[in-house]
């Protein structure tokens, strides 16, 4: 019964009514929209204003739109400690709070408008928690910026830093560059996180093929989100509840688009949290497996070539990646999208630009493999990630030069301590330890503005942003605050990663082990109160996705 019917919902009446409600509107179908907006950031701005369209959608075909909003989290922007370590903790307060709100509300659907990394993730998980009718729509990229007559990005920056370092660059090249390399509202403009989760989105089935890549500034954008609204109410006359689109072959097709367009390390994560949001059991391996297989077909910063998103959209977007993984074999059509397409209909309706240059086929890749490769072994037995970024498979064997923060080896690096052929490990920067599993970023953005970044392995239980490379390994499972062998390792060990064999390997007789391991002692942990404390308590290991109980 809606709450115009029912005699005993009069209190919940009088506020509707004070919000300017009529009866007719409460007898619509309520349609929460879910915004990321915050104002503290470039990736999400746009939410507030794709939200009034969504919902003209909705109203257009006779629901009740409702909106809210959550929290965000930018890395860029939190560089400070603690700053940089709310990231990760973010994705689950907003997944909480989207699933908050449906439980408060009961809506009968739920559009959720999502940008930066953690907000994509974060609302599919809330997605499948609630189990209603529901779209994603992501709000799209930034367009690259244009300095000394090349595109650029957040990428360069980060790596700017480093080549101020070494005098490559001075303060004021530097300032200049920042001036030109973000220029206006969207997401990180290639594919580093939030536009890998971004695609993740579509091949799940949950957002519209076509939306997503249309730059966050683009005019076509607004028009797009009115038809999500009306999607909305369509899911819901069709009752294309995340249950029924995100199933396992779903999940499938999302790690193949990972894999093909050399997505984010971060992915990984993301993808082993849906994967347990939606009941559907996934292994770190089984990620692995998929991208040893399938190769990189989009020429897309920073593992398969040097385009941007805004280039990817003007190829063709993600439907066309989807057609040449289709003619491929590679997805599984057997799979139900929110807006009642099929994977064959999305392929036959993508409009390839003649002469383009950012997807190829399958069989004439850009690299011939994925972005990213699983190792298991002596220092990391329930597994690690190593971003690959398309590189051939390598051996690195030195010895270890441990520090137990990302901050001690930022000051090791700036003092000139890490040489070529070093295994830099760094520790306790795991989900608990950090506690937030930082990125890094302060670690392999200078490493590779010194020319370091192909010279030296770096080892850490945190993980990397998605415009981090290097021969960077990360998510080393068990991390070091809860006694992973990554814990035990010393100065001088020596630390052997091989692509090949799947391996990261401590070379230490087990019987030292065993002397360090009675030794070792966890460290006092960090904070003692708040929401970081919080997340110390309840969060699990990055090999099953970080996810709090
Ligand atoms: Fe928000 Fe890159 S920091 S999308």
């Amino acid at each position: 019964m809606s709450i115009a019917d029912d005699p005993d919902r009069a209190p919940a009446r009088s506020h509707l009514y004070a919000m300017g409600m009529s009866e007719e509107e409460m007898r619509r179908p309520t349609v929460g929209i879910a915004t990321t907006w915050t104002g503290t950031m470039p990736c999400n701005l746009t939410h507030r204003e794709l939200a009034a369209h969504v919902a003209e959608g909705v109203r257009a075909a006779g629901g009740l739109p409702m909106e809210f909003n959550t929290i965000a989290v930018s890395d860029n922007l939190t560089m400070n400690t603690p700053g940089m370590r709310t990231s990760l903790v973010s994705r689950e307060v907003i997944a909480d709070s989207i699933e908050l709100m449906g439980l408060a509300h009961g809506f009968d659907a739920l559009v959720a408008i999502v940008g930066c990394d953690k907000t994509v993730p974060a609302a599919i998980m809330a997605l499948a928690r609630l189990d209603v009718p529901s779209v994603v729509l992501y709000s799209g990229s930034m367009m690259p910026g244009r300095w000394r007559g090349r595109d650029v990005t957040i990428q360069d920056m980060w790596e700017a830093l480093g080549e101020r370092a070494v005098g490559r660059l001075d303060q004021a090249e530097l300032d200049d560059l920042a001036k030109h390399a973000c220029p206006g509202a969207g997401t990180c403009a290639a594919q580093y996180t939030a536009n890998t989760m971004g695609s993740v989105a579509d091949f799940l089935g949950l957002a519209p093929f076509g939306v997503g890549d249309i730059p966050a500034v683009a005019a076509d954008k607004n028009a797009a989100a009115r038809r999500v609204g009306e999607i909305a109410m369509d899911a819901l006359a069709r009752d294309a509840r995340p249950s029924r689109v995100l199933t396992a072959d779903a999940l499938h097709n999302a790690i193949v688009s990972v894999a093909a367009m050399g997505g984010s390390t971060n992915a990984v994560l993301h993808l082993l949290a849906i994967a347990r949001e939606a009941n559907l059991p996934l292994e770190i391996d089984e990620i692995g497996d998929v991208c040893r297989r399938i190769p990189i077909i989009t020429g897309l910063k920073p593992s398969g070539g040097d385009h941007t998103a805004l280039d990817l959209w003007r190829a063709g977007g993600t439907s066309l990646v989807a057609r040449r993984l289709l003619e491929a074999g590679l997805l599984r059509e057997n799979v139900t999208l929110v807006d009642g397409r099929t994977l064959a209909g999305v392929a036959a309706d993508a409009e390839e630009t003649p002469g383009q240059e950012v997807v190829r086929s399958v069989a004439e890749p850009f690299k011939p493999r994925g972005a990213l490769a699983i190792l298991r072994g002596s220092l990391a037995p329930d597994g690690c990630v190593l971003k690959l970024g398309g590189k051939a498979d390598f051996r690195h064997e030195g010895p270890a030069k441990v520090y137990d923060s990302e901050a001690e080896c930022t000051a090791a690096i700036d003092a000139g301590l890490i040489v070529p052929g070093d295994v830099i490990v760094v520790r306790y920067e795991g989900p608990a330890g950090g506690p937030g599993m930082r990125e890094m970023l302060s670690i392999t953005g200078p490493l590779v503005g010194r020319g370091l970044g192909e010279t030296v392995a770096l080892v850490t239980d945190g993980r990397f942003s998605g415009v981090s490379h290097g021969l960077v390994i990360g998510h080393v499972a068990p991390e070091a605050y809860r006694g992973g062998p990554i814990a035990l390792v010393r100065d001088g060990d020596t630390v052997i990663v091989d692509s090949a064999a799947g391996s990261l390997e401590l070379v230490v007789p087990e019987e030292e082990l065993e002397r360090r391991r009675a030794a070792w002692r966890r460290p006092e942990r960090v904070v003692e109160r708040g929401v970081l404390s919080k997340y110390v308590i309840t969060v699990g290991s990055a090999s099953d996705g970080a996810v709090t109980i």
